[in-house]
């Protein structure tokens, strides 16, 4: 989390907002390593691998909202991002979902991935993010049926 966002975006979260995610039934995080491979989330689970990435979810129902998803920079460019989709995809289908939303700050390089992975524009809200310099940007939505 701390290497993955610049802190400009106050977008991380703090070890707390994550605890609690964690603790929710409809939340769900897969972690991943620097090959792509599914790793365990649960700090009490000892596992050697070093985590290269993560996705965050929150599902209600048939639907589900990407919160977070980040590679650490030195692995950027290399797949992962697809692959976490990939892991999701096949987890979210599992539990019954049927669509999958997010929304980025307009102006995220993110913007590449979720359109190459099938993510659709379907709305935004003017001004919705405030920067930690107090500049404010719109918030688009996407959504993608699975
Ligand atoms: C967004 C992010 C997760 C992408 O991870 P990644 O592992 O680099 O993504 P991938 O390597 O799987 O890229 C998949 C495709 O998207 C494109 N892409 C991904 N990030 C891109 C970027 N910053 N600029 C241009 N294209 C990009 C890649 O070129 C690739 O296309 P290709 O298959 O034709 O080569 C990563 O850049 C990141 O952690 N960003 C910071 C955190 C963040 O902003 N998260 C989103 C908000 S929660």
């Amino acid at each position: 989390m701390e290497a993955s966002f610049d802190p400009m975006y106050g977008e991380a979260w703090n070890r707390r907002q994550i605890s609690e995610a964690l603790c929710m039934p409809s939340t769900h995080a897969i972690v991943v390593d620097a090959a792509g491979d599914e790793i365990s989330s649960e700090p009490m689970l000892p596992d050697p691998r070093l985590p290269a990435g993560f996705v965050l979810t929150r599902h209600a129902a048939d639907e589900e909202e990407l919160l977070l998803i980040a590679v650490k920079p030195e692995w950027r460019g290399l797949g992962l991002g697809h692959m976490l989709f990939s892991h999701l995809f096949d987890h979210a289908k599992a539990r019954g979902t049927t669509r999958i939303y997010l929304e980025m700050r307009r102006g995220n390089p993110a913007i590449h991935l979720y359109q190459k992975v099938g993510f659709e524009p379907i709305g935004q809200r003017p001004n919705y993010y405030r920067f930690t310099n107090g500049s404010r940007v719109d918030a688009i939505t996407f959504g993608r049926s699975i």
